[in-house]
């Protein structure tokens, strides 16, 4: 399995981390989390997945240096690309799309700041990708959602048993995604995963259950909130027994 990691971002909303991280604003991927980058976790799950075969980072030219820094410190098992990305995260993936090998038939899409999903997330996905042209890591929604106008006012409140929060990886079959990437191209669509361009190409999208950990670090709060879980997962790895014993 190919998966492609969009990188490629700056991370606007992440300021305050940087500053009691000691260093000037970057891409949020260089953040660390327990000693190691957002992007290092990302890859170290993506390594230990055993369906995936090769790795694409799609960055900026200006972070080349740290990524393959990063790269070279983790002596992954599986070869790493790098590729250059666009402005927006929709360019990202179609740069990453035309730099898979001619042989990739099927393919992962995984944002570099899920840094918490893991190995066996991506295998479920891969596997499940195999039978079907598209689907995403999703889980239900636990909030209810208002839909809000432009005054402030609430327009309506979906019914929340259908609303499932999307996450990555997402999968799917390369030329199918390729075309679609094409077809908003043309046509002007700006999306924020690459199952809506699917979608606008009624082609049908597959819910795999995805990982209630699996949040989007995006904020200095999700990055707390993260280390709190690698933390718990390194006890857990530590000392087994510590998830059965009665508090
Ligand atoms: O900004 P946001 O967190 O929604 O971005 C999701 C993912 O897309 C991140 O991993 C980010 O690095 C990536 N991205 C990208 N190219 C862009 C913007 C975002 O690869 N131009």
């Amino acid at each position: 399995m190919y998966l492609l990691i969009p990188a490629a971002g700056s991370g606007r909303r992440m300021g305050s981390a940087w500053q009691s991280q000691g260093k000037a604003s970057r891409n949020k991927l260089l953040l660390t989390l327990l000693g190691k980058s957002l992007l290092a976790w990302t890859l170290l799950a993506a390594d230990a997945s055993s369906q995936i075969c090769w790795i694409g980072i799609i960055g900026q030219p200006s972070d080349w240096d740290d990524f393959r820094a990063i790269v070279t410190q983790l002596s992954l098992t599986k070869p790493v690309h790098f590729i250059q990305g666009g402005s927006t995260r929709q360019e990202s993936v179609y740069s990453g799309l035309q730099a898979l090998p001619p042989q990739a038939e099927h393919v992962l899409i995984h944002d570099g700041a899920r840094c918490l999903a893991t190995p066996d997330l991506f295998d479920r996905c891969a596997q499940a990708v195999l039978t079907c042209p598209g689907l995403i890591a999703a889980v239900p929604i636990k909030d209810t959602i208002k839909v809000v106008g432009d005054a402030g006012l609430i327009e309506s409140t979906p019914n929340r048993s259908q609303l499932w929060a999307a996450q990555t990886p997402q999968g799917f079959s390369v030329p199918l995604l390729k075309k679609c990437h094409q077809e908003g191209r043309q046509n002007g669509w700006e999306v924020t995963d690459d199952a809506a361009l699917f979608e606008r190409c009624s082609l049908p999208v597959q819910i795999v259950e995805g990982e209630e950990t699996n949040l989007k670090v995006t904020t200095p709060v999700d990055l707390a909130i993260a280390e709190f879980i690698l933390r718990q997962r390194s006890t857990l790895t530590s000392n087994p027994s510590a998830q059965t014993q009665p508090s």
